[in-house]
């Protein structure tokens, strides 16, 4: 029966990391898969985590399953941590939500979900989005539709054409918005912005749907979440997926949130009853182990202020790798001024150049990139950024 399937391309970012394994040049470089590295290229495992580790061994008594919805203990500090825990939906007991394998299983069961509410919902997504969105919420079987926001010939966010397009989404459709460190470009709303795109969907009706996965990475842990708060505070409607691969570096251990902010503790109880159906469909319960560590990590204050240390390590190392990068770039006389990498957030940056040159600096200096030209800032190191920056000037 197999015989029907055709072959299928390499994925366009995990496909990445096997190309680069595959090449033999001692220099190569890995600036594929958002994946945080040290000055060694390494991905170590956070103190925090290894110490929540300890404990979690010490105390785990049973391999039991867990209930439904995941760990609560994480549950709770994951939607304290994003949305601040005196927040209004949080104390009057508005909030559906339950752990996820990854955000990615997490932005699955979401979009399953809203194929239930309205099969012909259209969901928007920025042009361009993270790749993987497209099959994780299309593949539900929900329409995607595209709206404007990164002008590449400029490299800034084209927010009045944002807004002329978000200003025609019909009522009850569903917008996908970053929460922080925009995945592929870097490029993240101001406040200003936030309250606009708050006052749109307050005329159209539309519900933002927040993927949050770099929490930490862009200005700082609450610094990053204040779209998703405004918006939460004041719709009555809100969708979030977020991940704890990146900022607790808990990768491989798929820890994801699904939440919904709802009108009402009864809309809060049905839909925490639909979502925790639609997983038992898919995967049944999520697998405990990241979201416990997450718990014990969150609701033990020292641990929190260690990891919340470490966030902020990542944070500014890679806030200097970008501007090590734009000096070393300026120093080797690069006839494209790169300075707007210094401007945007988190672990990505759009460097606005060709799918040739993007295919040129991959066959031929082996530099791994994404195609859209999306690089991982925290691939780059002292030992590398020179010839980094040669291979860049040789391509422009
Ligand atoms: C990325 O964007 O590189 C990461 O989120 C990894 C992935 O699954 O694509």
């Amino acid at each position: 029966m197999f015989e029907v399937l055709p072959q299928l391309p390499a994925d366009p970012i995990l496909g990445l990391s096997a190309a680069y394994k595959q090449d033999t040049n001692p220099h190569k470089i890995d600036l594929g898969v958002g994946v945080y590295k040290d000055e060694q290229g390494r991905t170590p495992i956070l103190q925090a985590v290894q110490k929540a580790q300890q404990i979690l061994l010490a105390n785990e008594d049973s391999k039991t399953y867990i209930t439904q919805q995941g760990v609560q203990g994480y549950i709770d500090g994951m939607l304290s941590l994003i949305l601040g825990a005196g927040h209004p939906a949080l104390l009057e007991n508005r909030v559906s939500g339950v752990q996820a394998p990854g955000g990615c299983g997490a932005l699955r069961i979401l979009a399953e979900l809203l194929t239930r509410c309205d099969k012909d919902l259209t969901v928007w997504v920025s042009d361009p989005t993270w790749a993987n969105h497209i099959p994780l919420i299309g593949n539900a079987g929900l329409t995607i539709k595209t709206y404007p926001y990164f002008d590449k010939a400029n490299a800034c966010i084209k927010f009045d054409q944002m807004t002329d397009c978000l200003s025609q989404v019909k009522k009850g459709d569903v917008v996908l918005l970053h929460g922080c460190c925009h995945n592929p470009t870097g490029a993240d709303l101001t406040h200003e912005q936030w309250q606009t795109v708050l006052e749109i969907a307050q005329q159209t009706g539309f519900v933002p749907f927040i993927d949050i996965a770099y929490q930490g990475f862009g200005d700082g842990l609450e610094e990053d979440v204040y779209g998703v708060r405004l918006l939460a505070a004041n719709l009555p409607e809100v969708i979030i997926a977020a991940s704890c691969s990146k900022n607790f570096g808990l990768y491989r251990e798929r820890v994801g949130l699904a939440a919904m902010i709802t009108p009402n503790t009864q809309t809060r109880d049905i839909t925490q009853s639909q979502i925790q159906n639609v997983a038992r469909g898919i995967y049944s319960m999520p697998p405990s182990y990241g979201g416990a560590l997450v718990d014990i990590i969150l609701n033990d204050p020292e641990l929190k202020s260690l990891w919340m240390s470490e966030v902020t390590d990542m944070r500014v190392r890679m806030q200097s790798l970008r501007a090590m990068l734009v000096n070393k770039l300026v120093e080797k006389g690069a006839s494209k001024d790169f300075s707007f990498v210094n401007q945007q957030k988190g672990m990505f940056s759009f460097l606005c150049i060709s799918p040739e040159q993007v295919d040129k600096l991959i066959n031929e200096h082996s530099v791994y990139l994404v195609g859209s030209s999306r690089v991982n800032i925290a691939g780059i190191s002292n030992q590398n950024v020179d010839a980094l920056a040669d291979a860049l000037v040789a391509v422009l």
